[in-house]
This record gives C-alpha cells, structure tokens and sequence, in this order.
C-alpha cells in the first residue's frame, strides 16, 4: 500500500522527466521493435528495475519510466501517435491531461500477481538440453552461437487467431461464459444441474469466425532464434544456463525457460577433466625414460608448458604440475595438471644397437660369443 501511493506521488514528479526521454530508448529497443519485442522488453525490464528486488537509488524512477514506455509502446493508437508527434501528440490525444497507468498495477497484470502470486499464471514448458562444446572453449571461455526452432504468438493476430478483431464473436454455445449448463430431469419435477466446459469454444467463451491468415488460427507461428551462449573459463560440468521466458510461447501461458547444460565434449585422447583438474597423457621413448627429456606441451590455448626431466622417468609415472589445470570457476587461479608418462619400446633392434646395449647392460664381448 504504502510503496504503491509513494509511486504515485512519484509519478507526478516524473511525469516531467519521462516526457523527455526517449520511449524507445526507456525499453532499450530500435524503432522498428515488434509487439512482441516490447513485450518482451517490458518484462525483462520491469523485473530487473522493479523497487522490492532492485535497491539501487534510481531503480524505482526506471521503473516508472519502462511502465510508462509499455503503456505507449503496446498500444498500437498511442504508439502511432507518439511515432509521429512525440509525447507533445500523445499529450493532445489525451486532452491535455495525459493520464499516466499506475506502473505497480501495470507490472501485476503483466506478471499475474507480482512476483510472489505466480501461481494466476500458467508458465509453459521448461526445455532442458544438453549443450556440449569443447573443453578448449571452457577453458578460455568464449561465446556460442546456436538457434532455436519454437513457436512465438503471431505477429499478424497477437495470438487471438482471428483475421481481424472483429472476427472474434462472443460463443453462442456458451453465452461467452465458456461453460454449459444443462438440466437433467432425475424424478418428476427433481432437476440436477450439471457443468461442462463448452465443447463451442473450448471454454474461452469466444469462436473466431475467419481464422488469421499468417498463423492459419494456429495463434502461433514456427520460428528460428539466434540467442549466444556465454562459457565462463572454468564453467563446472553440467552448469545450467538459464534463458529466462525463453520457451514456446502461446496466448495460454507465459513461456517457461530454456535451459542449457553446458558439457565438455568427449575427444578421444588428449585433455581430460575433472572439476580443475586436468589430465594429460605424454608418450616418450625408452631413451628418454632412462636418459631424461625436454617437452614443449602445447595446453587447451596453446601455451607451451615446458617439461625437463633429468634421470630416468618409470612407465606409468605420473608428474604434477600446479596451476596449470582449469581455472577455478568463479575464483581466480588454477588447478592442477597431472601427467602420465607412456614408455614406449623399439618394436625392433638392428644388430648394431643390440650389440651396443649388451654392452652396456653385461659388459664387454663375452655375453655375445657365447650367444654365436
Ligand atoms: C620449447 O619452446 C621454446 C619456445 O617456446 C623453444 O625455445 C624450445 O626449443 C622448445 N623446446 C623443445 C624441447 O621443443
Ligand atoms: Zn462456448
Ligand atoms: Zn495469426
């Protein structure tokens, strides 16, 4: 009670300050928006600046500047008039006095309730998917771009269905009241009433009689969305990414959320993952086992990790190497990276090198007259 007659007292302040700024800009959107794009402007807006969960000094004015944008922008007469005349036509349109919506109502309308009576509105289905890309990208970070096939109400009808308003006529089924009522006689003069949703119109109370041409009454129309996927360095296996309202949409619901499961993708070989922990696999010769080696790895951005190892390294060792797993999500810093070390031996020895190596291992001559 109390927020909602501060806002109006607000309102006649800001009336002055709103007049100037730009509606379009308010709802950070070009001239050429559609009826959905403001829509969906509105509800992003007026959650994100709404005074019970933005605090910020300024919120609440935003708030009051979006609903006063939405109020124009969606309704085709004064938007037209705005289009052309500015504020100053809107202003003349209203004789003078132009009659500001109360922004609070405006926003529980909008959302069936405000933000804790959710339950007035439908929300459509949340889509879940699995979204994989490379563990490169995860490590760096990056953005991905991917499209989406769903259903947006149509533009030509506003999702009512109908060729034009006026096709839209009350039930006669119904009455428009969307349910039957029918009398049943059980004994004489004893009558039992009973309630049926209108088989006429589904209950809706209305039938259109010429269907919209776009969407064919469909009310919705099929359509391919681009959206962009940002990957934080280090986003844990399995992050949910959440694109808010994002769903189907449909005249019965708001639309529910697409979700996205961020994984890395399998490769064969290669890095492994575990939370910031990485995994990689060297393979060296026998020479280099016994001897010791010098190795440039070349890491997920391609940074050289340089090994040097003296002395002999055992098959199956493995080498920690700290900081040089993935960055922490979230934190700054990085885990660790384990190093297998694969040996691998000649598949075979020419006579010469096997000489050499008895040599070696059993001292001079001796050992290979005895083999002859
Ligand atoms: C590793 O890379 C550095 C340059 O980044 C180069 O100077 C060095 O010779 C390389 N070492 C090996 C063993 O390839
Ligand atoms: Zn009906
Ligand atoms: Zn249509």
């Amino acid at each position: 009670m109390h927020s909602t007659s501060c806002a109006l007292l607000l309102l006649l302040f800001l009336a002055v300050i709103v007049s100037a700024a730009d509606l379009y800009k308010a709802l950070e959107l070009s001239r050429h928006a559609s009826e959905q794009d403001i829509r969906k402007a509105y509800k992003r807006l007026s959650r994100k600046y709404h005074p019970d969960k933005n605090t910020d000094a300024g919120a609440e004015a935003k708030f009051v500047e979006i609903a006063h944008a939405y109020e124009v922008l969606s309704d085709t007469t004064k938007r037209q008039i705005y289009d052309r005349h500015g504020e100053e036509g809107l202003r003349a349109h209203e004789g003078g006095q132009q009659q500001h919506a109360n922004p609070f109502d405006m926003f529980s309308t909008f959302f069936g309730g405000g933000f804790g009576g959710q339950q007035q509105t439908r929300r459509g289905p949340t889509v879940m998917m699995d979204f994989e890309i490379s563990l490169a990208d995860m490590y760096t970070g990056s953005s991905t771009d991917f499209s989406l096939k769903k259903h947006v109400l149509c533009d030509h009808c506003r999702g009512s269905g109908a060729a034009s308003d006026g096709d839209i006529h009350p039930c006669r089924g119904c009455g428009g009241s969307g349910v039957k009522i029918s009398k049943q006689q059980i004994f004489p003069g004893m009558f039992a009433q009973t309630q049926a949703t209108c088989n006429d119109c589904g209950g809706r109370g209305t039938v259109v009689v010429k269907k919209c041409p776009h969407c064919g009454g469909q009310k919705v129309v099929e359509h391919i969305q681009h959206y962009t996927l940002d990957i934080d360095p280090g986003m844990s296996e399995g992050h949910e990414v959440i694109f808010d309202g994002e769903g189907d949409e449909s005249p019965d619901w708001e639309p529910g959320d697409v979700i996205l499961r961020v994984r890395s993708r399998k490769e064969e070989g290669g890095w492994r993952r575990k939370e910031s922990t990485l995994y990689w696999r060297e393979t060296i010769g026998i020479d280099e086992a016994l001897l010791g080696f010098k190795r440039n790895i070349s890491h997920l951005d391609e940074h050289i990790v340089a090994i040097d190892r003296k002395g002999v390294t055992q098959p199956g060792y493995v080498q920690m190497i700290e900081g040089e797993g993935m960055p922490v999500f979230g934190q700054s810093g990085n885990g660790n990276l384990y190093i297998e070390y694969n040996v691998v031996l000649p598949s075979e020895l020419n006579s010469e090198m096997r000489r050499k190596l008895e040599e070696v291992f059993y001292g001079s001559g001796d050992h290979q007259r005895d083999e002859l």
